[in-house]
């Protein structure tokens, strides 16, 4: 029996760049690296852009999956995230992030995390209401 075939790692980001920034000293964990729940709220911030345009209302998170941290984020990294659509449902909206980054010492593009995030459309009250595209 033959495996199935591995596809290629990304050689480029996949998406509408949603968040552009640089990672800060302040952003470090105890042991002067770049702390993951802070690339993880920059995904969020993106992602959360692209979900309020695409259904132009008011969204809230539900869920957050498959988060893979796949290389270091260092401080001076200019850090970009991109998001792109998987699925649109009644209210909801399932997001593909993808941040890479551009190491200070360095122009090449780096894959650093991936992860599938999930809006909410809500109204005035925070309550579903049907995404409007
Ligand atoms: C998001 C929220 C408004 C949804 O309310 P709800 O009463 O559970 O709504 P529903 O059960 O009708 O689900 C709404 C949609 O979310 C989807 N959904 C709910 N839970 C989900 C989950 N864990 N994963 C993926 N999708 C989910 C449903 O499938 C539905 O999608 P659809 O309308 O496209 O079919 C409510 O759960 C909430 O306020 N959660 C807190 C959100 C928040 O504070 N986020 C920030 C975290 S700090």
């Amino acid at each position: 029996m033959t495996n199935p075939p591995i596809s290629p790692a990304p050689t480029e980001p996949q998406g509408e760049l949603v968040i552009r920034t640089i990672a800060m000293p302040a952003d470090t964990n105890p042991n002067g690296d770049i702390f993951g729940g802070w690339l993880m709220s920059q995904m969020d911030l993106g992602a959360a852009i692209y979900a309020r345009n695409l259904s132009r209302s008011r969204v809230t998170t539900v869920a957050v999956d498959g988060m893979a941290f796949l290389n270091p984020v260092n401080v001076g990294d200019i850090v970009n995230c991109h998001a792109s659509i998987l699925k649109v449902g009644r209210t909801s909206m399932k997001i593909n992030v993808e941040a890479w980054v551009q190491r200070s010492t360095d122009s090449k593009l780096l894959r650093v995390t991936e992860g599938v995030f999930t809006y909410v459309a809500i109204d005035e009250n925070g309550r579903p209401q049907p995404v409007h595209r």
